[in-house]
């Protein structure tokens, strides 16, 4: 399979603390953007400390003003199979970092109700709730204005690992699925709703990504082993914000 050429910005910056300025400032810009635009502004955020460091620093002095919250839409990219206040949950994470810290309306956080019994229920009620929410149309995916991704170091992205079936899913929305490397369920979005994201931005921190961050971005075309080579904007743009530490492998930055 060759790889496919994408558009894409790498950004190398300083330190974790810097990655976190650099995309609270993107996401302070597209937020601005959006709303100026059409009124509002879509986000699905992702798990990890990676993009947790982003949702402090949102919530701090220095930006939590530059955002009109009452015009974002929070969903998530992903989220594990346990009770939104489990020490585990992206949801309970994001609270805790940024919504509670935030003036963003209750009915603008759409969380992904991952603690159902029935996770594929749970996958399809959250579909449901996309689709009613962006007044979409049998076939139509929604455009997100921003998803934000954080990437592991065995290539992973969202809850798309390495080797699952959900990585061909090509019409559903969102997929719930049994992940063996760490014995539990998880709920993610998948490939081609996140292809169609006008902004999709990759948050990479720490010497143990510097591996796996290179083969993503100047390796073979081997999604299969590394899902996060799938994330390619059918019409968006594709950044990824990285620290010298994960960088640290790189040849080259400017394609
Ligand atoms: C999750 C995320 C996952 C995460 C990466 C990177 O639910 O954990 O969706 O994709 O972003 O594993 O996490 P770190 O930034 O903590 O390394």
């Amino acid at each position: 399979m060759t790889k496919a050429l994408v558009k894409r910005e790498i950004r190398v910056v300083a330190n974790p603390d810097e990655l976190s300025h650099q995309a609270a400032q993107e996401f302070v810009r597209l937020a601005g953007e959006a709303v100026r635009a059409k009124g509002f502004f879509t986000v699905a955020l992702s798990g990890g400390s990676t993009p947790r460091g982003l949702y402090t620093m949102l919530a701090s002095d220095v930006y939590r003003k530059q955002v009109s919250w009452t015009d974002v839409y929070l969903f998530w990219g992903d989220e594990r199979c346990v009770p939104p206040d489990d020490p585990d949950s992206n949801y309970r994470m994001t609270r805790e970092a940024l919504i509670q810290r935030v003036p963003i309306p209750k009915e603008h956080i759409h969380r992904i109700p991952a603690e159902r019994e029935d996770h594929a229920h749970a996958a399809g009620e959250y579909e449901q709730t996309i689709k009613t929410f962006f007044h979409l149309n049998t076939g139509e995916f929604p455009r997100f204005d921003l998803i934000l991704l954080g990437m592991g170091d065995d290539g992973h992205t969202a809850s798309l690992f390495p080797g699952v079936s959900v990585l061909e899913e090509t019409s559903r929305f969102m997929c719930s699925h049994y992940v063996e490397k760490l014995g539990a369920y998880r709920l993610t979005l998948t490939v081609p709703v996140i292809n169609q994201a006008e902004h999709i931005i990759f948050l990479v921190s720490g010497a143990s990504k510097a591996p796996v961050l290179q083969e993503v971005l100047e390796g073979d075309y081997q999604p299969q082993r590394l899902p996060a080579q799938l994330i390619q904007p059918v019409h968006g743009r594709l950044l990824f914000i990285v620290d010298r530490m994960a960088a640290g492998k790189l040849t080259r930055t400017g394609v």
